[in-house]
Parts: structure tokens; C-alpha cells; sequence
């Protein structure tokens, strides 16, 4: 079969059977293609929380579909690839919250939705990489612990001073493993171009970027950008589908090891077969895992993120 063979028939498979389809901006091009919303994860779920469809079908990684579970309980909630995890998200467990908890009492605290619906159950208020500085400036409490990602929460301690910001070491695999090297060459080699990064990069990479923002944010400024030139520091597939977006412009990538295995487990054909009810995981929460940790997502709404 061809792609377009292969793409038709899944337009056809999820409008018979009522499937919505989010995608990640990592996934492949064509599976953005036939995808019902893409974007970044906090922008899905809440897409698929407004979608009439009674099946979502998420090509992304574990945690994004849980979010659109607890978000939309009532929803079947298919993950594409049943191993495409975050490794971020899974590097902590409830026992070390609760031990750090038992440490900090005083402290708020703030998780990265990139984390498991677990954890989500035990923490205060979620962030996403987009609203993560406009929530903690909020916050009533001073004393903030952000977990998991202490490049993400180093990148808040730096806009919002006025509060004491306890890290933990943890983070992305994929974008911590970007060096400062790593920047200074590519900035080197092509020195017309703005550096756009993602805040899970390290500071020592951030503190060159010209644009520091979530997967949104770098696509945002670059399309809206009079510039012609981008050295783009995040997963490399952002590159890609900013050069079909804006072929008059130049992106270059940060480093060529910038690629998350687990974003691109997820093929075409997986999610022909999910829409085939063949692979794929329907993902399934307890109802009190749900409760809570919609606690944790319901915190960050009510701030505005
Ligand atoms: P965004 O929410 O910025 O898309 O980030 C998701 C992610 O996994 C980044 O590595
Ligand atoms: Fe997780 Fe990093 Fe992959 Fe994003 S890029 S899904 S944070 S491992």
C-alpha cells in the first residue's frame, strides 16, 4: 500500500467509527496529516475534552493520553504505540513525592505535565513548558518544589525570582543531552540564524538561545519571525515541519541527537491498525486516580494555563 492509500483508509476508518485523532508536533508528517488536532500535549487533551467524538485516539506518549483520560473520563482513550513512554515522566515515583512532601511540608507542589496520572495525584498544581512562569508567579505560596524536570524549573527560578524554587535532579533525556558546544557550533555555523530552544534544555544552552518556549511557542515565533533563519532546539521533527510551513525560511537543527525514540514509535500504520481495533492500549485509570490527579490539572486551569 501506498502512504496516501494508507491515509485514506484511516479517513475513512475514523469517521465510520467515530474516532478522534490528536497528534503530537513530534509525530511524522503523515500522521499529522490525517490527524483531527495537533499540537502540543496540554493543547490536545483539551481539545479532546471539547471533540464530540466518543473514541480519542492519541499519537504521542503515555502521559498525554492519560491526560486526556482523567480530562475526559467518559472517553475510550486509545494510546497509538502501548510503548511510547516518557521517560521524564516515569523517572519519580508517589513514595519519594510523599518522602519530599514529608521534608517540605511547607512547600507547594508543582509538576510538569509530563508526568504519570500517579503523580499527578499527590502534587498541588500541574504546568505545561507554555504556561509553566505564568502559574508559579501566581501562586500564593513562595515556597515551590517543581518536579521532575530541574532544567524546566531552573528556566522558572530565572524569570520568577521572588520565589524560592527547590529543584529536583531529573529531567528529559533527549533535550538535556544538548550542549552549550553544541549551540556554540551551530551558531557558528550559520550565524544569520536565531536560536529557538525549549526550556528542557540546560541552562547553559538556554542562556544562548534568542527565544526560550514550548514546542508551540518555537513554531509560533518562527512563522510570525521577519527573520529567514532558525537553529531550532527541540526534537528535530519541528525543524522538518516548520521547513513545509515556511519554505522562504531556513531551519537549521541544534544537534542531530535531538530525536525522541518514543515520539517516533508511532507509525502510520499503527494507527491504521488502532483504527482497525488491531494494537494499540486502551488506557484505563481508577476512578480515584482520575479524581485526583484531575485535582492537580483543574489547579492549573483555574490559573489560566
Ligand atoms: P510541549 O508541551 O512543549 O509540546 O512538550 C512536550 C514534550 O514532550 C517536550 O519534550
Ligand atoms: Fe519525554 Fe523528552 Fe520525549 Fe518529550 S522529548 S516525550 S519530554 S522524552
Amino acid at each position: 500500500m501506498t502512504i496516501k492509500e494508507v491515509q485514506d483508509e484511516i479517513l475513512r476508518l475514523k469517521k465510520e467509527q467515530d474516532i478522534c485523532i490528536l497528534a503530537h508536533s513530534y509525530q511524522a508528517r503523515e500522521i499529522l496529516e490525517i490527524a483531527d488536532f495537533t499540537g502540543d500535549s496540554y493543547a490536545l487533551s483539551k481539545m479532546a475534552k471539547n471533540a464530540p467524538h466518543q473514541t480519542v485516539l492519541m499519537c504521542g506518549v503515555r502521559f498525554m493520553a492519560e491526560t486526556v483520560k482523567i480530562l475526559s473520563p467518559e472517553k475510550r482513550v486509545i494510546l497509538s504505540h502501548p510503548q511510547a513512554g516518557c521517560p521524564m515522566a516515569e523517572q519519580m515515583d508517589v513514595e519519594i513525592i510523599q518522602q519530599m512532601k514529608e521534608r517540605y511540608p511547607d512547600h507547594t507542589v508543582v509538576a510538569y505535565i509530563n508526568t504519570t496520572a500517579a503523580l499527578k495525584t499527590v502534587c498541588d498544581v500541574c504546568v505545561t513548558s507554555s504556561s509553566a512562569v505564568q502559574i508559579v508567579r501566581q501562586l500564593a505560596n513562595d515556597k515551590i518544589l517543581f518536579i521532575p524536570d530541574c532544567n524546566l524549573g531552573a528556566f522558572v527560578a530565572k524569570q520568577v525570582p521572588e520565589k524560592q524554587i527547590k529543584l529536583v535532579q531529573g529531567g528529559c533525556p533527549v533535550h538535556a543531552a544538548v550542549t552549550r558546544k553544541h549551540a556554540e557550533t551551530a551558531k557558528s555555523l550559520h550565524p544569520q540564524a536565531e536560536l529557538l530552544v525549549h526550556p528542557e534544555c540546560r541552562p547553559e544552552v538556554t542562556e544562548l538561545a534568542d527565544y526560550v518556549g514550548s514546542t508551540s511557542g518555537i513554531m509560533n515565533y518562527a512563522v510570525r519571525s521577519d527573520k529567514k533563519e532558525f537553529i531550532i532546539g527541540t526534537e528535530n521533527s519541528i525543524a522538518e515541519h516548520l521547513q513545509y510551513q515556511c519554505p522562504e525560511k531556513r531551519f537549521y537543527l541544534l544537534s542531530k541527537s535531538l530525536i525522541c525514540e518514543n515520539m517516533k514509535a508511532t507509525t502510520l500504520m499503527d494507527v491504521w491498525n488502532c483504527c482497525r481495533g488491531q494494537g494499540g492500549e486502551e488506557i484505563t485509570l481508577p476512578p480515584e486516580t482520575i479524581t485526583a490527579a484531575r485535582q492537580c490539572i483543574d489547579a492549573m486551569i483555574a490559573l489560566g494555563g
